[in-house]
This record gives structure tokens, sequence and C-alpha cells, in this order.
């Protein structure tokens, strides 16, 4: 219990690498042929030594620069009159892998690379090179606490969603920016992960179950909204900033034949609504361990709905969000949720939840989407579901994927019944919850 209180006090003084002041010493530093890049294995290393060669090679985040030398990318800058990409810090707020006080106009940018996620090198390389170091005194001395969930999730969802400093705003966005969407649980899966945890690894370092990885990245989602919510700097003009918002709920076809109100919002057609996916996700899961938590997160995203369709003042609703975002990180980390939530009732209560919501946006079509692949495809999913139900629920997740392909512009109210369908299909080959 200790170590855990402890780790959340100082997490709360932590800040993302980029945000730190300590020096940065350079990929190439931590990737030398000597180091993270050794073409024999060690003796006694606990870790596979081969680190950069596998970013380098597969590591999405090494090529962060060079998208931004791309047509694409200037396509954008020069619609918005900015700087070449990269040169310009409204895009190398994300793309560039070092602080933003290192980051320079002229030009000598560098990739997302080992530093931008585990902390500036020189508070921590003397230590965590030593032969008795271990990832406690590594921590101490300054390394990013990638193993603690929560952390983990503020530093992907610090890009991939935004945060005070990295914004993406709409005129980005209509300049051609790509939408970003994000769910941290699944995405892990599909990063080119150079952690391997084996005995050795457990021997040597907590692993958060998947249960809490996933809330800790809903709950960054969560976080990340309301920051730039509060931010009176992101918005402009007559309107608050429009990327906080469901894209679609002004994105979509004149032509629709059927409507694509929300009942449960209690708002009237015709009404813009928050990306506030992960909100309706975190209540349901919460639901069996936790009902009154779970229904005050369905109010929440309801009041914080409505005060922004009658631009009422959101600044005391953005203090109580972050009231519930402790109070359930607090309750995760107590471990109360996982244990008592067997997964076929986690499941069950993430479908009748969808039930409620319909028709379902698209931005929380997505969330369910990725949430569902994660519990229900690979080798955990025989332990959900029977198995002369699999193939026919990895059909279900396909379809739910085609039905959100982003690059389809389709009606909207027809995306979202293909959707609702689905997850009600779904929903008939599971098992049911015992409890
Ligand atoms: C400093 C900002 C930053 C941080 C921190 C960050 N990312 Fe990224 N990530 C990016 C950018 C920018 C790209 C796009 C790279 C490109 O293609 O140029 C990207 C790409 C990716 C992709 C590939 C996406 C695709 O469409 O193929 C995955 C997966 C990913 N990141 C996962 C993660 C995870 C998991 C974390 C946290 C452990 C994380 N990222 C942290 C900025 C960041
Ligand atoms: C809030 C962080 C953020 C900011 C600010 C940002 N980007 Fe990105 N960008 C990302 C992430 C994350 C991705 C990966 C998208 C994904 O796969 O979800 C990305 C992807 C891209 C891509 C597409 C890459 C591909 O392979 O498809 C281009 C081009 C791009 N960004 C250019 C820019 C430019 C130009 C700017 C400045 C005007 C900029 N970005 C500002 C986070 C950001
Ligand atoms: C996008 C974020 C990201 C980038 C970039 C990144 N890492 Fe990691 N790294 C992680 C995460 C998350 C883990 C898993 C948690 C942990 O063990 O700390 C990890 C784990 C590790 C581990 C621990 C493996 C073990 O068995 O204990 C090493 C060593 C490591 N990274 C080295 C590197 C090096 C070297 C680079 C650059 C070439 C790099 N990382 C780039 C996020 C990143
Ligand atoms: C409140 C309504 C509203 C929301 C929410 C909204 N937009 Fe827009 N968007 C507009 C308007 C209005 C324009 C200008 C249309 C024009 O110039 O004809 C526009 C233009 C665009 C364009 C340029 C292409 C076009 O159709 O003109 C893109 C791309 C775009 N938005 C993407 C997004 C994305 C991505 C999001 C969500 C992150 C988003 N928008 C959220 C209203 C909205």
């Amino acid at each position: 219990m200790l170590p855990a209180l402890l780790l959340t006090l100082s997490l709360s003084q932590t800040s993302v690498p980029q945000d730190q002041h300590a020096p940065f010493l350079g990929t190439a530093t931590c990737g030398s042929s000597t180091c993270h890049d050794s073409p024999k294995p060690w003796r006694n290393a606990t870790v596979t030594m081969r680190e950069f060669w596998l970013w380098q090679t597969r590591d999405p985040h090494a090529r962060s620069l060079e998208t931004l030398q791309s047509d694409a990318a200037r396509a954008i800058t020069n619609q918005l009159g900015l700087a070449e990409p990269s040169h310009e810090p409204a895009c190398l707020t994300c793309h560039e892998g070092r602080q933003i006080a290192e980051k320079s106009e002229s030009g000598d940018a560098t990739a997302i690379g080992c530093e931008t996620c585990h902390g500036p090198g020189k508070a921590f390389l003397a230590t965590h090179v030593g032969t008795r170091s271990t990832h406690a005194g590594n921590l101490a001395a300054g390394m990013y606490p990638t193993t603690n969930a929560e952390a983990r999730a503020t530093l992907c969802a610090s890009c991939h969603v935004g945060d005070a400093t990295r914004r993406l705003s709409h005129i980005m966005y209509a300049a051609g920016h790509p939408r970003l969407r994000f769910e941290m649980h699944s995405w892990s899966g599909a990063w080119p992960y150079h952690a391997i945890e084996d005995r050795d690894y457990r021997r040597r370092k907590p692993i958060p179950d998947r249960s809490t990885m996933w809330f800790a990245g809903q709950l960054a989602n969560t976080e990340s909204l309301l920051t730039r919510l509060a931010d009176p700097s992101a918005h402009r003009g007559l309107f608050p900033e429009l990327s906080l918002f469901d894209c679609h709920s002004c994105h979509r076809s004149l032509h629709a034949k059927s409507s694509l109100v929300r009942q449960s919002l209690g708002l009237p057609p015709g009404s813009v609504s928050l990306d506030s996916a992960s909100m309706i996700l975190i209540g349901a899961a919460l639901k069996p361990a936790d009902p009154a938590l779970a229904s005050r997160w369905h109010t929440y995203e309801r009041d914080l709905n409505q005060a922004m369709a009658n631009r009422g003042d959101t600044t005391a609703l953005v203090a109580e969000g972050q009231r519930l975002i402790t109070e359930t990180r607090t309750a995760v980390s107590a471990g109360k949720l996982v244990a008592n939530t067997e997964p076929a009732c986690l499941l069950r209560a993430l479908l009748d939840e969808a039930k409620r919501q319909q028709p379902l946006p698209r931005p929380s079509a997505e969330a369910y989407t990725m949430t569902l692949a994660s519990m229900l495809i690979g080798p955990n999913a025989s332990l959900v579901v029977d198995p002369e139900h699999l193939i026919s629920v990895q059909a279900d997740v396909d379809a739910l994927y085609q039905a959100n392909d982003p690059t389809e512009s389709a009606d909207e109210a027809l995306r979202a019944a293909k959707v609702d369908a689905t997850l009600q299909h779904l929903a008939s080959s599971l098992p049911a919850c015992s409890s």
C-alpha cells in the first residue's frame, strides 16, 4: 500500500519529459553500439539492448520529423501562413522529441526518441548504467515512470489527444491535419513495444493489469479534454475551440434520413456535442463495481454537454470533472474495481450502456470499437468468449472497424445504425454475466 501511495504523491509533481528542464543528451547517446544498440547481447543485461534498432526500424515515432518534411505537412502550414513545418513551433510541440525550451527554429530538430518518453538522460544516465541500478533508483534520479499506468497514459495523451501546451486547433484540422483518435490500451498493442514482460521484468518492475491500463487511458483522455476546455487561450472568436467537439456533429450529410439525437443528453436536435466518449466508457465500465460513481459520470457528461450547448459557465463543472477523475483513479489503484468485475459482466455493462446511448456518436463508436477489440481479439479472447462464438464475435469487431472507417464519407446516421446493430448482435453472442 505504502509504495503505491508514494508513487501517487511523486507523480503529481512529475511533468511529462517534454516539459522538464534537465538537459536531453540525444537519442544517439542512448542508442550507441555499446549501449541500447548493442549488436551482441550483453552478459547479465536485464533488457535486450536492441531498443534503438527497434525504434529506428519499426517505431513510427522515429519518423515524426520526416513527416514534417512531407508535402502533406507543408500543405498544412502553407494554408495557415506558418513557417516550414520542421521550423514551426505549432507543429514541433508534438512532432519533435525535446523540451519546448530546446526546440529551436534553426531546423536542427530531433525525432521523438528515447528521452521524449523516458525523461532527460542527463538526470539518470550515471545512475541507470551502474551495476547496482534498480528501477526505483532510476525513478528517483529522474527517469520518467513509464511503468506507471497513469503516468504512461498522461505521456501518450499529451501528444495523441493534446494538453495545455500541445494542441491541435480546428484551423489545423481544416488545413488538413488528420483527426486524432486515441485509445491508449489498444494503441499500445499496435505500437512495436520494446519491453519484454518476462519473468525477469516482473521481478524488476510492476506491470499494470489490462483494466488499470484501460482506465488510465480513458481518464487521461478526459483530463485532456477538461484541460483544453478550461484554457481561455484555446478559444477563438464567437465559438469555443471546435476541435473539442465531436467533429461529426457538424460535419455530416444534410441528406440523412434519420436523426442522430442522443436522448440521454436531453438536448434538442441540431445541438453540437463534446468529444466526451471517454466519459461514457468510464461510466459504463464502473457500473458493475461502483454504480454510484458510474451514475455520477453519466450525469456529469450530460451536464457538461448541456452547459456547453447553453453557453453556461463551465468553471465549476471542470473542477467537478477533475474531482471525479481523482476519485476514479483512487478507486482504480485500490484494485477494487478490477477485482469486483468479471470480464463477462464488464462486457455486458459496456454493451448495455451503448444501447442506452444510441445512436452512438462517432467518437464513442470508435472508442467502443478499440476497447472491444482489445478485449475480444487476440490471446485473451478465449477467456471471455465461448469457443463456438469466437468467429462471429471477431467478425462483429471487424464490422465495427469497417462501419467507423474514417475515410468513408457515409451518412452519419447510417453509420450509427450499423454500429448499433453490430453491438446488439455482439451482445447476443457473449456469455451472460453471472453476478
Ligand atoms: C511527443 C509526442 C508523442 C508522444 C509522447 C507519444 N506519441 Fe505516439 N505518435 C506521435 C506522433 C507525432 C506520431 C506520428 C508519427 C509519424 O507518422 O510521423 C505518433 C504515432 C504513434 C503510433 C502510430 C499511429 C499510426 O497511425 O500508425 C502509435 C501506435 C503511437 N504513436 C503510440 C503511442 C503510445 C502508446 C505512446 C505512449 C507510450 C505515444 N505514442 C506517445 C507523437 C507522440
Ligand atoms: C497535439 C499534437 C500535434 C500537433 C500540434 C501537430 N501534430 Fe501532426 N500528428 C500528431 C499525431 C499524434 C499524429 C499521428 C496521427 C495518428 O496516427 O493518429 C500526427 C500526424 C501528422 C501527419 C500525418 C502523418 C501520416 O503519416 O499520416 C502530418 C502530415 C502531420 N501530423 C503534420 C503536422 C503539422 C504540419 C503540424 C503543425 C501545423 C502538426 N502536425 C501539429 C500530433 C500533432
Ligand atoms: C513512445 C514512448 C517511448 C519511446 C520513444 C521509447 N520508449 Fe522505451 N519504453 C516505453 C514504455 C512505455 C516502456 C515500458 C515501461 C517500462 O518498462 O518502463 C519502455 C521500456 C523501455 C525499457 C525497459 C525494458 C525492460 O525490460 O525493463 C528500455 C531499456 C527502454 N524502454 C529503452 C528505450 C530506448 C533506448 C529508446 C530509444 C531508442 C526508447 N526506449 C524509446 C516508452 C518509450
Ligand atoms: C461547430 C461545428 C464544427 C465542429 C464541431 C467541427 N467543425 Fe470542422 N468545420 C466547420 C465549419 C463551419 C467549417 C468551414 C466549412 C467551409 O469552409 O465550408 C469547417 C471546416 C473543416 C474542414 C475543412 C474542409 C471543409 O469541409 O471545409 C475540415 C477538414 C474540418 N472542418 C475538420 C474538423 C474536425 C477534424 C473536427 C473535429 C476535431 C471538426 N472539423 C469539428 C464546423 C465544425
